[in-house]
C-alpha cells in the first residue's frame, strides 16, 4: 500500500439492500430512490442498491427493477445482490454495474437463506460467473456467517478460505467477509484479515460487520489496524435479518465516517450530508434508528446544534 492510499477507506453502502430488506414495512419505491440520491450526493461511490431475489422470499425487494430505473447512474457503482442466475440476468438487464453473489459458510445458513446446500450454490455460481463474463461485469463474492453461524456455531477460517478460493477461481474479482449476525470479536477479525491477505494478497475484500452483540465498531477498528480498507456500512445503522428490525443492524455509515475522518482517514464522504441523509431516513422509516452521530452531530458545536438541534 502506498502511504497516500493507506489513509483512504472505501465505504460500500448497503442500507438500500440490507436495510430496506430487513425493515418490516415495504419502503415505497420513490422513498428508496430519494435515500439513494442523498447517499450519492453525500459521496457514496458504491452501493448494494437493491437485490433481485424471489419476491416470495423477500417481498421488500420486489421493486428492484423500478429502483434501478430511478437511481442516478454514472457516479456510483450499483451492485445489486443476486441469489441465482435468474437474479443475475435481471440485474444485468436493469443496469447493474457489478453483481454481489452470496454463499453462507455453513449448510444450515445457506439452506435457510437460499434453499441450497453450499455445494449446490457453488455449482449454481458457475452460470452466474459465465454470464457476468459475457457481459463484462465484475462479480463480488459475499461469504455470509464467515465469523460464526447462528445455527451451527463456530466456522473455521479454513472453510472460509476454501469458499473464497472457489469464488476467486470461478471469477470473483473481490470478496465480502460477512459477520452476518454479529458473532465476531476483534481477535477473530484480526486472525481472519491476516489469514485472508496472506492467502489472497491481490484480492480486494470488504468487511461486512453487524452489531448484534455490540462489537461491530471495535471489529472495524481492529480490521483497520490489521490493514483492511473497505467496509460495508448502512445509513442509520439499519439492516439485519428480515423481520428482526433493529436487532441486528450494520455499522451506521455516518458513525463510521465520523470516526474515520476524525482519525485522519479519507472516506470521500461528506459528514454533514451523510448525517442529514440519516436524519431524513428516520421519518421515512418511521422508527428510531440505531445511528449515534445522527443524534449527537459532528464535533463542531454550532454544526451539531444546527444539524441535530442539540448542544451536548
Ligand atoms: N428474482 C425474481 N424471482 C425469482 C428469483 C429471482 N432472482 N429467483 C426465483 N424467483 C421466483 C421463481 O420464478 C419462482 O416463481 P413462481 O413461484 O412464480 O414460479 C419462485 O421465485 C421460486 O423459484 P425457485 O427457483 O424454486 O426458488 P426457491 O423457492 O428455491 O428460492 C431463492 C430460492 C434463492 C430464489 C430464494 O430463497 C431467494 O430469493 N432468497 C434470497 C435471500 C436473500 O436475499 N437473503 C438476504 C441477503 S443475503
Ligand atoms: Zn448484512
Amino acid at each position: 500500500m502506498k502511504p497516500a492510499d493507506a489513509r483512504k477507506v472505501k465505504i460500500r453502502e448497503v442500507a438500500p439492500r440490507d436495510g430496506f430488506q430487513s425493515w418490516p414495512d415495504f419502503v415505497p419505491t420513490d422513498r428508496k430512490i430519494e435515500v439513494i440520491r442523498l447517499l450519492i450526493e453525500a459521496g457514496i461511490t458504491e452501493m448494494e442498491t437493491t437485490s433481485f431475489v424471489s419476491p416470495k422470499a423477500i417481498p421488500q425487494m420486489r421493486d428492484a427493477a423500478e429502483v434501478m430505473a430511478g437511481v442516478p447512474k454514472g457516479g456510483c457503482l450499483h451492485s445489486p445482490l443476486v441469489p441465482n442466475l435468474k437474479g443475475a440476468q435481471l440485474a444485468l438487464d436493469h443496469g447493474a454495474d457489478k453483481l454481489v453473489v452470496v454463499i453462507s459458510a455453513t449448510d444450515a445458513h445457506n439452506l435457510a437463506n437460499v434453499r441450497r446446500t453450499v455445494a449446490e450454490s457453488l455449482t449454481d455460481l458457475q452460470a452466474i460467473f459465465a454470464l457476468a463474463r459475457e457481459r463484462d461485469k465484475p462479480v463480488m463474492g459475499a461469504l455470509a456467517v464467515a465469523f460464526g453461524c447462528p445455527y451451527q456455531g463456530d466456522v473455521s477460517d479454513d472453510e472460509v478460505f476454501r469458499l473464497a478460493d472457489a469464488y476467486i477461481n470461478g471469477g470473483a474479482s473481490s470478496v465480502i467477509l460477512a459477520d452476518t449476525t454479529g458473532m465476531a470479536t476483534p481477535t477473530r477479525i484480526v486472525k481472519m484479515v491476516k489469514g485472508f491477505t496472506s492467502r489472497f494478497p491481490e484480492i480486494p475484500y470488504s468487511l461486512h460487520l453487524h452489531n448484534n452483540r455490540g462489537t461491530a465498531m471495535a471489529n472495524l477498528y481492529a480490521a483497520l489496524e490489521a490493514g483492511a480498507r473497505t467496509f460495508d456500512t448502512a445509513l442509520g445503522g439499519i439492516g439485519g435479518c428480515p423481520n428482526v428490525p433493529l436487532a441486528a443492524g450494520n455499522l451506521p455509515t455516518e458513525d463510521v465516517v465520523f470516526m474515520l475522518e476524525d482519525m485522519g482517514y479519507d472516506t470521500g464522504i461528506d459528514l454533514l450530508k451523510i448525517i442529514a441523509a440519516a436524519r431524513r431516513l428516520e421519518p421515512i422509516l418511521g422508527g428510531t434508528l440505531p445511528g449515534q452521530v445522527m443524534k449527537s452531530g459532528p464535533r463542531d458545536p454550532q454544526l451539531a446544534a444546527a444539524l441535530c438541534g442539540i448542544n451536548h
